[in-house]
């Protein structure tokens, strides 16, 4: 989940490259560094431990027109300045995005040993690509080369006595390209350089990319030429700065009602929802008698969430899995069965994997993605945009909203096709979804009261997430939020489950955030707060009650705007959202870029 990025062209290539690692640190951020060739030809590097920030203050050279910069989160090898990129080998620099599952064979079958330093499987890539250049036609290096790695790579490539000149290329780690009047530029996304060009492509897989200041070309392995399918940019670059927020995340938790409406209102025509826009058939929904939602980490909670909705709704079976199970679980898929995959990034390897693995079993399989041309978006037999704009910090927030939206005008699609639901029906449920944004803006009011009582989560080393049906649906979302950004362990449980063991953990002061939003099950959730209270927990207790003031049952009660049961967990999981958040501040943490983790997920 690295960032990579490249530039060679008429600008100076240092800052470009510093600040566009800076735009992709969000990928990873245990260390940093550039390669870039001087005036004199030779290949410079400058790398460290810790962030893009320590990299700049070892920076130095701006003689340079050429380069390409990296932003680790490991995988191969501690934290450490020998194992940053870029890694140079003779006369190879280069920068990787990957895994290379067979470092240790190619180690071995071309005797690499002696030429490393490093514990990475990247410096084994740039000791081979060395090994098999003859110091003139780095082109001839890559083609023997890239057929020998197995498992997942972004290469961007400098060989020496080629000055100037970049080489890509990719199997399955996501690679952009743009060219400019100011020069042409490589990421591992858009947000590196879209400051400088809207039009950009995607670097099609074992496709080797020269890039050089008058432009780019591309060429298959076997040198037959490529032409570039270009895509317009559909966001401008302040969509990726924090427009005056402390960081990304409030902004974008505060960005979910916009994103909501532009996800659902071009898919709602006369009231009713419409797929028609993204290609999406009737027939998709028409005889599908099963659903598999298949994802990670928060898209695999909102796909919990659509599994609530469809099942207790519509009666249709859904099994949701974790996309890293699925794969190796032989999962029952028959050609009937739909198969939805969710992805912010579209990038998620364990996602992409289980997506192929589904289509050799049905035709019928639907992607809900956020970034326009990922690779999930380009294997999947239909896709569902969500418009939620980029998202920048690692904990996901307004890609679970507009997910869970999607899936409640897929819910609600399969119920007007299949005939489970009148349109009378279909026209109320669309309208409370398109009441949800309003709904979130008034939840956002409540920013500084949900701050003040984090105050009593800062020292808490375990919290509970209790709720029944889709609230504990929820309550997977909320300890996963809480968890990634503030550190504090978190476990959501099944409110009537706790009784059965796990309430010996529940001891004085421990912190219990307690979800009672559905009121054919509001009763029991009240009893079993009522149990966890009484042996000395602090609970917080979200409810569309008007007011709690019974002690036995709450220390804190926040009061949900009243909205049709189906709909309330849009509420709630803000103000999860912002527990999380408040509570990660309040620690002195950056919420942006919590500790070993990274935004997309592209490795298994
Ligand atoms: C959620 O806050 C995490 N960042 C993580 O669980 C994430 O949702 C997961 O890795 C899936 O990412 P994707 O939506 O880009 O596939």
């Amino acid at each position: 989940m690295c960032g990579i990025i490249g530039f060679t062209g008429k600008l100076e290539a240092q800052d470009i490259l510093l600040d566009g690692l800076e735009k992709l640190e969000y990928r990873g951020y245990d260390s940093a560094g550039i390669a870039y060739f001087k005036e004199n030809g030779k290949i410079s590097i400058r790398k460290t431990a810790g962030k893009v920030k320590d990299l700049r203050a070892i920076c130095d050279d701006n003689d340079s027109l050429c380069g390409i910069g990296h932003t680790r989160w490991a995988t191969h090898g501690g934290v450490t300045n020998a194992n940053a990129h870029p890694h140079k080998c003779g006369n190879v620099a280069l920068i990787h995005n990957g895994i290379i599952e067979n470092y240790h064979e190619l180690v071995s079958s071309y005797d690499l040993e002696k030429d490393l330093i490093s514990e990475t499987d990247t410096e084994v890539a740039a000791a081979l690509f060395n090994k098999l250049y003859d110091g003139e036609h780095p082109l001839d290096a890559i083609q023997k080369a890239v057929p020998l790695f197995k498992g997942s790579f972004a290469f961007c490539i400098m060989f020496k006595n080629n000055p100037g000149v970049i080489y890509a290329v990719r199997n399955v780690s996501p690679m952009v390209a743009a060219t400019c009047e100011d020069g042409s530029f490589i990421a591992s996304d858009l947000t590196a350089f879209i400051q400088y060009s809207k039009k950009y492509f995607i670097v099609p897989e074992y496709t080797i990319l020269t890039m050089t200041s008058e432009g780019i070309s591309l060429q298959a392995l076997d040198g037959t030429r490529v032409e570039p399918e270009f895509l317009e940019v559909n966001w401008d670059i302040t969509a990726a700065q924090k427009d005056g927020y402390p960081t990304f995340m409030l902004k974008e938790i505060n960005e979910q009602p916009a994103a909501i409406t532009r996800t659902i209102t071009p898919r709602i025509q006369n009231g009713l929802p419409d797929f028609s826009e993204d290609n999406i058939p009737k027939s998709l929904f028409e005889n599908c008698r099963d659903i598999t939602i298949v994802a990670c980490g928060t898209a695999m909670y909102a796909g919990m969430v659509g599994k609530s909705l469809i099942q207790d709704m519509l009666g249709i079976p859904v099994t949701v899995a974790i996309a890293s199970e699925f794969r190796y679980e032989k999962p029952v898929i028959t050609e009937e069965s739909l198969v939805i995959v969710v992805s912010q990034s579209g990038e998620t390897i364990d996602t992409l994997e289980a997506l192929r693995l589904a289509k050799t079993k049905t035709e019928k399989t639907l992607a809900i993605v956020n970034v326009k041309g990922s690779s999930i978006a380009r294997e999947s037999n239909y896709v569902l945009y969500t418009h939620a704009g980029p998202e920048i910090a690692v904990a996901s927030t307004k890609a679970y909203t507009v997910q869970t939206a999607a899936f409640y005008l897929i819910a609600c699609k399969l119920g007007l096709v299949q005939h489970k639901l009148t349109e009378t029906e279909a026209h109320e449920f669309i309208q409370n979804l398109q009441n949800v944004s309003g709904h979130i803006s008034e939840i956002l009011k409540l920013s500084d009261d949900v701050e003040r009582l984090t105050k009593r989560m800062l020292n808490a080393s375990n919290t509970f997430f209790i709720g029944r049906g889709i609230d504990y649906t929820l309550s997977m979302e909320g300890a996963l939020k809480l968890k990634e950004i503030s550190y504090i362990h978190a476990e959501a449980y099944a409110a009537g489950e706790l009784k059965h063991g796990t309430i010996a953990l529940i001891s004085e002061g421990v912190p219990v955030i307690a979800l009672a939003t559905q009121s054919h099950v509001y009763s029991k959730v009240i009893s079993n707060i009522r149990e966890v209270k009484a042996r000395g927990a602090y609970v917080i207790l979200l409810s569309m009650d008007e007011e709690i003031t019974d002690t036995s049952i709450c220390d804190i009660h926040i009061s949900l705007p009243k909205v049709p049961d189906n709909f309330a967990i849009f509420e709630s999981v803000v103000v999860l959202q912002m527990i999380a958040y408040y509570t990660s501040v309040g620690k002195g943490l950056n919420p942006d870029q919590p500790r070993n983790l990274a935004k997309s997920v592209t490795v298994e």
